[in-house]
C-alpha cells in the first residue's frame, strides 16, 4: 500500500513550542525520569501546596492503585479562571455562537469569574457540599461551563449527561452516582429544532430518582414555558441574582474528585468515569498547549458537545486552564447551511479547530464550495478525534479546509484517558494521513496478542498502556471492582485499551478500531449491549442482537437482529416502532440504522451468539463467514442472510 506523507513545514519545525529534537528528549525524560518530568509539568498550575510525591502508581493485582501528586492541594476553578481573571480580566474566555446565526455572547475572564462564583454559592446555598454529586443536562450554552467550574470551585463532583439522551438514560445516571441537584434548561436549541429538557428531567424524576434530587435549577434559554415544581425547581435568574461574586475556591486534595462521567462498555450498563483534580487538569492543560500548539490570545475552537469527554478536556478545562478563549457552539455543522463552520471560524478569526471525523464527511459529500466560499485564513492547526479518519477525509480536510496549510493532529484517547494519548505535534511529527502517529510524553503503548504476548516491530495485535499517566481514570464510580476487572484483568499489569491497532515500520500506531462490544458510532460510543437490552424491553421481542456496521457518515451503523415473540409478525411496521422504541429508551444516538427479523440467531452449542457471523451479514459480506460448524443449528445462516435485504 503506498502512503503519503507530509513532512513538518520548515516554520512550523521553527516556531513550534515542540519540535521533532524536543519530542524525543522529553518522550525519553518521561519515560526515565518520570518524578522528575511531571513535577516540572505541574509548574504550569497554581497549588495551593506544591506536591513533594509526583507519581505513585501499580497495575499489579496484589497492589493496584493509582495516584498522581497525592499530597498536593489545588483548586481547578482557581486554575480555569480566578488566576486569569487575575491577570487579564478583559480576556475573552468564552465565546458563544448561538444555534441561529446572529445570536452571540461574549463572556471575559472577569465576568467568568462573578459568573462561576455566584452559581457555586447558589449550589451552596442549596446544600451542596464538597463530594456532592451535580447532574448537569444543558445544551451547548455558557451556563454548562460556569456549572462546570461551580462545582470544581466548592469541591462538588459534577456528572453532565449529553443533552441528546433520554430521560430514562439520565434517571439511570442521576440515580448511579446520587446526585442531589440537577441544572437543566427549559429547552435546547440544535439546527432550529427543540430538545424539551426540563419534560425531559421531570420525566427522568417520576420514579426513584425523584426521591434523591432535592433542587432542579433551570436556565431560561428558550423561553419556552415549563412546569415547574413547587419546592424543587428554581429559575437559573432567580437563584444567581440573589449571590454575591465572592466564592473562595475550595482547597482540594490531588485526588478528590473531579467529575464522573458515563461511558459505554462492553456490558449493558454504562459506567461512570471517574476524574481525579491534579492529574486530570495537567493532563489536560498540557495536551491542549503542546497538541494545538496553543499560544496566548488565540482562538481555540473544539466543536464537540460539553456531554462528552472532548467537551470537558478541550472546551472547558484545558482550555481554560491556559487562559485560552476558548469557542462554544451550540448549533450543528449544517444549519442554516453546510458553510456553518467555516463562517464561524472568519467571523471569530478561530487559529484551532477539531471535531470528529463524522462532521467531516457529512460536509465533504456536500461540495468543496461550502468551504471555499469563506476565508479561513486565521486557522493554523486542525484536530480530528473521536474515530479513525478515514484518509480521503483527511485529505479533504487537509487540502480543502486549511488550504494544504495546517497541520492535522489526529488525536487518539478515550473517556477514560482523560486527555490525548497518541496523536502527532504539529512541529515535530510528519503527517501520515490515517494515522493518529506517536504517543505523548509518558505514554507506552504496546501491541499484544490474544495471550498478553508483546509484539514487536511493526505488526498488529491489541492495544494496552504498560504504564499509567497523570490523566487516567481513577476508578468507576462505586465499583472498584469493576474497573479493574475491565481494564486491568485481560492483560494483566496492562491498561486493555478496547482497540485494535496496527504500528508501521516507521513507529506510527494505526487504531483499527474497538475489538470489544462497543461501537463508534459518530464518534460516540455505544455499547451493543445497551441497544440490546432497549430492544429486549419491548413487549414483542424475545432477543436481539446488536453489532455495527460500515456507514458512510457516522463510521460505524447500528444493525440489529431481532427475533420476535411466537406469533409476533416482523412486518414495516413494527421494524419502525422498534426503532422509535430504541430512540426514545436510549436516545436518537442510539437509533437501529437497520433492523433485521430472524427467526433465531446463530448460537453456538453452549447459547453464545456469535456475533462474528452476525458482523459478515450486516456487511454485506457473505463470502467470508469463515467456520460455522459449531454452530447449533447451521442452518440459520442462510436464513441470515435471505433476510439481509429487507433490513433496512
Ligand atoms: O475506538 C477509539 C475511538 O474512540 C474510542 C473512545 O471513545 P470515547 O471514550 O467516547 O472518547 C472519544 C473522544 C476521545 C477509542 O477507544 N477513537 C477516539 N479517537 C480516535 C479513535 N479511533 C481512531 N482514531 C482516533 N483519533
Amino acid at each position: 500500500m503506498t502512503q503519503s506523507c507530509y513532512p513538518v513545514p520548515a516554520e512550523w519545525a521553527e516556531r513550534a513550542l515542540i519540535d521533532q529534537d524536543r519530542y524525543a528528549a522529553m518522550y525519553a525524560e518521561a519515560a526515565t525520569d518520570p518524578d522528575g518530568f511531571w513535577a516540572r509539568e505541574a509548574e504550569r498550575l497554581d497549588w495551593v501546596r506544591f506536591p513533594k510525591r509526583i507519581k505513585d502508581t501499580s497495575f499489579e493485582e496484589a497492589d493496584f492503585h493509582i495516584r498522581w501528586y497525592e499530597d498536593g492541594i489545588l483548586n481547578v476553578a482557581e486554575n480555569c479562571v480566578d488566576r486569569h481573571a487575575a491577570k487579564n480580566p478583559d480576556r475573552v474566555a468564552i465565546l458563544w455562537e448561538g444555534d441561529t446565526p446572529g445570536e452571540e455572547r461574549k463572556i471575559s475572564y472577569g465576568e467568568l469569574k462573578d459568573e462561576v462564583s455566584r452559581l457555586a454559592n447558589a449550589f451552596k446555598t442549596a446544600g451542596v457540599k464538597k463530594g456532592d454529586r451535580v447532574t448537569i443536562y444543558l445544551p451547548m450554552i455558557p451556563e454548562a461551563a460556569f456549572a462546570m467550574l461551580a462545582c470544581a470551585r466548592i469541591g462538588a463532583v459534577h456528572s453532565i449527561v449529553f443533552a441528546g439522551f433520554s430521560p430514562d438514560s439520565l434517571a439511570n445516571r442521576i440515580q448511579d452516582c446520587g446526585s442531589k441537584l440537577v441544572i437543566t434548561a427549559d429547552e435546547g436549541l440544535r439546527g432550529g429544532k427543540r430538545v424539551p429538557l426540563k419534560a425531559n428531567v421531570d420525566a427522568a424524576l417520576g420514579e426513584d430518582a425523584g426521591k434523591i434530587v432535592e433542587t432542579v435549577i433551570v436556565v431560561r434559554r428558550t423561553g419556552a414555558e415549563v412546569a415547574m415544581q413547587e419546592g424543587r425547581d428554581l429559575w437559573y435568574h432567580d437563584v444567581v441574582q440573589a449571590e454575591s461574586t465572592d466564592c473562595p475556591p475550595e482547597p482540594m486534595g490531588a485526588e478528590k474528585p473531579l467529575f464522573i462521567l458515563y461511558t459505554s462498555g462492553s456490558t449493558g450498563k454504562p459506567k461512570g468515569v471517574l476524574h481525579t483534580t491534579g492529574g486530570y487538569l495537567v493532563w489536560a492543560s498540557m495536551t491542549h498547549q503542546y497538541v494545538f500548539d496553543y499560544r496566548p490570545g488565540e482562538v481555540f475552537w473544539c466543536a464537540a458537545d460539553v456531554g462528552w469527554v472532548t467537551g470537558h478536556s478541550y472546551i472547558v478545562y484545558g482550555a481554560l486552564a491556559n487562559g485560552a478563549t476558548t469557542l462554544m457552539f451550540e448549533g450543528v455543522p449544517n444549519y442554516p447551511d453546510f458553510s456553518r463552520f467555516w463562517q464561524i471560524v472568519d467571523k471569530y478569526q478561530v487559529t484551532s479547530f477539531y471535531a470528529a471525523p463524522t462532521a467531516l464527511r457529512a460536509l465533504m459529500r456536500e461540495g468543496d464550495e461550502w468551504v471555499t466560499k469563506t476565508s479561513r485564513a486565521s486557522l493554523r492547526v486542525l484536530g480530528s478525534v473521536g474515530e479513525p479518519i478515514n484518509p480521503e477525509a483527511w485529505e479533504w480536510y487537509y487540502r480543502v479546509v486549511g488550504d494544504s496549510r495546517c497541520p492535522i493532529v489526529d488525536t487518539w484517547w478515550q473517556t477514560e484517558t482523560g486527555g490525548h494519548m497518541i496523536t502527532p505535534l504539529p512541529g515535530a511529527t510528519p503527517l501520515k494521513p490515517g494515522s493518529a502517529s506517536k504517543p505523548l510524553f509518558g505514554v507506552m503503548p504496546q501491541l499484544v496478542d490474544s495471550e498478553g504476548v508483546v509484539l514487536e516491530g511493526a505488526t498488529e495485535g491489541n492495544l494496552v498502556i504498560a504504564d499509567s499517566w497523570p490523566g487516567q481514570m481513577r476508578t468507576v464510580w462505586n465499583d472498584a471492582d469493576r474497573f479493574f476487572q475491565t481494564y486491568f484483568t485481560t492483560y494483566p499489569g496492562k491498561y486493555f485499551t478496547g482497540d485494535g491497532c496496527r504500528r508501521d515500520a516507521d513507529g506510527y500506531y494505526w487504531i483499527t478500531g474497538r475489538v470489544d462490544d462497543v461501537i463508534n458510532v459518530s464518534g460516540h460510543r455505544m455499547g451493543t449491549a445497551e441497544v440490546e437490552s432497549a430492544l429486549v424491553a419491548h413487549a414483542k421481542v424475545a432477543e436481539a442482537a446488536v453489532v455495527g456496521m460500515p456507514h458512510d457518515v457516522k463510521g460505524q451503523g447500528i444493525y440489529a437482529y431481532v427475533t420476535l415473540n411466537a406469533g409476533e409478525e416482523g412486518d414495516v411496521a413494527l421494524r419502525k416502532e422498534l426503532i422509535q422504541w430504541v430512540r426514545r429508551e436510549i436516545g436518537p444516538i442510539a437509533t437501529p440504522d437497520a433492523l433485521q427479523f430472524t427467526p433465531s440467531l446463530p448460537k453456538t452449542r453452549s447459547g453464545k451468539i456469535m456475533r462474528r457471523i452476525l458482523r459478515k451479514i450486516a456487511e454485506n459480506d457473505f463470502g467470508s463467514l469463515g467456520d460455522t460448524s459449531t454452530l447449533a443449528d447451521p442452518g440459520v445462516v442462510d436464513a441470515l442472510i435471505a433476510g439481509r435485504e429487507d433490513a433496512t
